[in-house]
C-alpha cells in the first residue's frame, strides 16, 4: 500500500446551508483555522454561494467546489449548470453522484457517469459518491455495489484523468445519522473502490487515486479515519458547517 502517493483531501459539502452572506462569513472564520493545512481544503458549496465562496477564499489555501454539474454544454435544461458556467465562476472541483442525489432526484449511475466525463473533460476535479445502503450491505452486497458503482461511474474515463479523480466512499447509512462506519469499515469500503480502479486501470495507478471515507466524519473521529491506509481524507457534510470541527478534521488529515 503506497498512502504517500496520494495527497489527502478534505471536503465540505454544505448541501443546501448558508446563504451568500452567510457563505463569506463562514469562510472568513476557517480561512486561518486551516492555512497551514498539510492536505488539499475543498468547500463544496450551493451554486448561489459560488461567487461568494470564490471571493472569500481568495489568496487563500481553500478551494471552492460546487454540489453537482450537468453533462450537457448548453441548452434547455432547465435548473441546470455547466461546467463552462462553473469554471468561469472559479470552481475547481464538483460533487457528483451524491447519495441524496442518487435517492431524491433519480440520479443515476449512467448520469453520474455523464455527469463525471463532462467534468473531467472540461479539466474540472470530481468527487464521486458511491456507497451501500444499510439493506444492502445487510444481504452481503457491499463490495459487489461499490466496484460496480465506482466500474460504471469512471466508464470511458481515460487513465490519465485518473488524477482528477476522487471516489468518495460514503455508506448511505452513515449519512447525517450520526452512525459513522467504523475505521476497519471505512477501509475495507476504500479498499473495495481502489481495487475497483485496480480491475479496470491497473493496480500502479489504483494507488495513485485519492479515496475519500464520508458519513458522520467529524472532530473526533477523523483521526481514527483517515489513518486507515485506504482512507485519503474525507468528504464531510455537517461538521463542514462548523469552522472549529472543519479545522479540526483539517489538522486531523495533516499529520
Ligand atoms: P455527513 O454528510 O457528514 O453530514 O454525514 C456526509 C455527506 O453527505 O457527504
Amino acid at each position: 500500500m503506497k498512502k504517500e502517493l496520494r495527497k489527502a483531501v478534505i471536503a465540505g459539502n454544505w448541501k443546501m446551508n448558508n446563504t451568500p452572506a452567510q457563505t463569506t462569513a463562514l469562510i472568513n472564520e476557517m480561512k486561518p483555522l486551516v492555512a497551514d493545512a498539510d492536505c488539499e481544503v475543498v468547500l463544496c458549496v450551493p451554486y448561489i454561494d459560488i461567487p461568494a465562496a470564490v471571493e472569500a477564499a481568495k489568496g487563500s489555501n481553500i478551494k471552492i467546489g460546487a454540489e453537482n454539474v450537468h453533462f450537457k454544454a448548453s441548452g434547455a435544461y432547465t435548473g441546470e449548470v455547466s461546467t463552462d458556467m462553473l469554471k468561469e465562476a472559479g470552481v475547481e472541483y464538483v460533487v457528483i453522484g451524491h447519495s441524496e442525489r442518487r435517492t431524491y432526484f433519480g440520479e443515476t449511475d449512467q448520469t453520474v457517469n455523464l455527469r463525471s466525463l463532462a467534468a473531467l473533460n472540461a479539466g474540472l476535479k470530481a468527487i464521486i459518491c458511491v456507497g451501500e445502503t444499510l439493506e444492502q450491505r445487510e444481504l452481503g452486497y457491499t463490495e459487489t455495489l461499490l466496484k460496480f458503482q465506482t466500474k460504471m461511474a469512471l466508464t470511458n474515463v481515460k487513465p490519465e484523468q485518473l488524477k482528477n479523480v476522487i471516489i468518495a466512499y460514503e455508506p448511505v447509512w452513515a449519512i447525517g445519522t450520526g452512525v459513522t462506519a467504523t475505521a476497519d469499515q471505512a477501509d475495507e469500503g476504500n479498499g473495495f473502490v481502489r481495487a475497483a480502479i485496480a480491475e479496470a486501470y491497473g493496480a500502479d495507478l489504483a494507488e495513485t487515486v485519492t479515496v475519500q471515507y464520508g458519513g458522520s466524519m467529524n472532530a473526533k473521529n477523523a483521526e481514527e479515519l483517515v489513518s486507515k491506509v485506504n482512507v485519503d481524507g474525507g468528504l464531510i457534510g455537517g461538521a463542514s458547517l462548523k469552522a472549529q470541527d472543519f479545522s479540526v478534521i483539517v489538522k486531523a488529515a495533516s499529520k
